[in-house]
């Protein structure tokens, strides 16, 4: 009985001593060596196939079926992103993020032209297109000017999952000049005689701002 006992906890204790082993020597290396590999040779993420679909299955809402219906979901121009890669023209390659990476969060997440995220990276996913001509779109003009240099980025002023292009409005576009330019605005010297009826744009090319005078 005392024997037996003695050689059951022997066997227990050797028994949890190999656990102990495995998971040293089995588990952890292996796992430490994927973290590893990850380090060096980080997996690269790709465009989905699924684009546009599979993005949508996990963000619904009409926030996002909307995009289909500005001038970015138009298929039928071959320079959007719609007739490219979908969402991910803009938001970058989604393989790995769509592919419920770590722990089925959506990790790593993708570009969001968030006001903390890199003003650079938010920049060129806009610039990739616009900086050269579309169709009858003509390229713009960006880097250099007072407000990329003061770190301000496109969607500041244009809302890409809107179908309302408020730039183009008078009033909606003065709304947001105002939330920055205020006390120019109150104390703007009344130039020209249709001063009041112009839109700011008409006088100022923001993306390189420098006025012309015009009558
Ligand atoms: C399997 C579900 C799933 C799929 C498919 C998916 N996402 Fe996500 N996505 C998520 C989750 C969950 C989050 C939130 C992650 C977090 O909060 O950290 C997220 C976050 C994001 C964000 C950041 C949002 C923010 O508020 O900062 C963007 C942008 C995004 N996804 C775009 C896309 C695009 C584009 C696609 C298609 C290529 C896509 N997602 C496919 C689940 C998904
Ligand atoms: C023309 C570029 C463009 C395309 C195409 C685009 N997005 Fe966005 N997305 C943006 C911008 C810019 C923002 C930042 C918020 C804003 O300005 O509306 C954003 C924000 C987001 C966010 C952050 C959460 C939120 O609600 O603001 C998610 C998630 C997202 N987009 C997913 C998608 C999905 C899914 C698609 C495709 C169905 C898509 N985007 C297509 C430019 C784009
Ligand atoms: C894949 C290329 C592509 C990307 C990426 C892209 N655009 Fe565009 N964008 C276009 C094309 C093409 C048009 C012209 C559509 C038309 O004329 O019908 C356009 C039109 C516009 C317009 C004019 C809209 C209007 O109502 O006339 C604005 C503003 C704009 N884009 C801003 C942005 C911003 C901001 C981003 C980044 C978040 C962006 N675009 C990313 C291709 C792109
Ligand atoms: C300070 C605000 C502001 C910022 C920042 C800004 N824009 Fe604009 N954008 C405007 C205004 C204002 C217009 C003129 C709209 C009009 O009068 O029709 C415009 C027009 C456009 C147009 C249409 C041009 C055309 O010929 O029809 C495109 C495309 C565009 N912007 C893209 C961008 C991109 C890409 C960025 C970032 C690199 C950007 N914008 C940054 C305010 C801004
Ligand atoms: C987020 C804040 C912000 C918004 C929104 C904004 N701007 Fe600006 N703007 C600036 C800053 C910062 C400067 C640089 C001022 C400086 O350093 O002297 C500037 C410079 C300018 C200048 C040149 C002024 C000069 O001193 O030469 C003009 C013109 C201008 N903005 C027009 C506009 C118009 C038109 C809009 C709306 C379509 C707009 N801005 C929206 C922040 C903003
Ligand atoms: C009819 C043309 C015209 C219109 C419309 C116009 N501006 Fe101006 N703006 C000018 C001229 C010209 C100057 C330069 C005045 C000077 O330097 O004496 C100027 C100067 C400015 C400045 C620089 C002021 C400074 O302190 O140096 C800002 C900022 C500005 N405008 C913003 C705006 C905004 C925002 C709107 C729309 C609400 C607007 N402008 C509408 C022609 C115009």
């Amino acid at each position: 009985m005392f024997l037996a006992t003695r050689n059951r906890k022997a066997l227990v204790g050797i028994f949890a001593a190999l656990c102990v082993l495995l998971a040293f020597y089995g588990f952890v290396p292996v796992h430490a060596d994927e973290q590893e590999k990850d380090r060096r040779d980080p997996p690269q993420a790709k465009f989905t196939e699924e684009g546009v679909e599979g993005c949508l299955s996990c963000h619904g809402g009409v926030r996002m079926t909307l995009m289909a219906e500005t001038v970015h979901g138009n298929k039928d121009n071959p320079h959007t992103p719609y007739a490219a890669h979908g969402c991910e023209s803009c938001h970058g390659p989604g393989s790995l993020h769509s592919s419920r990476a770590r722990g089925g969060k959506g990790f790593p997440p993708l570009l969001a032209f968030r006001p903390w995220e890199s003003a650079q990276e938010n920049n060129k996913a806009c610039i990739n297109c616009h900086g050269k001509s579309m169709g009858g779109l003509p390229g713009m003009m960006w880097y250099g000017n007072l407000h990329q240099l003061r770190g301000m980025t496109c969607v500041y002023c244009h809302q890409s999952h809107s179908t309302v292009n408020k730039m183009k409005d008078r009033e909606m576009q003065k709304e947001i000049c105002s939330k920055c330019h205020h006390r120019q605005i109150e104390e703007h010297p009344r130039v020209g005689r249709s001063f009041a009826r112009r839109k700011c744009s008409a006088c100022h090319d923001v993306h390189n701002p420098a006025y012309e005078e015009e009558e």
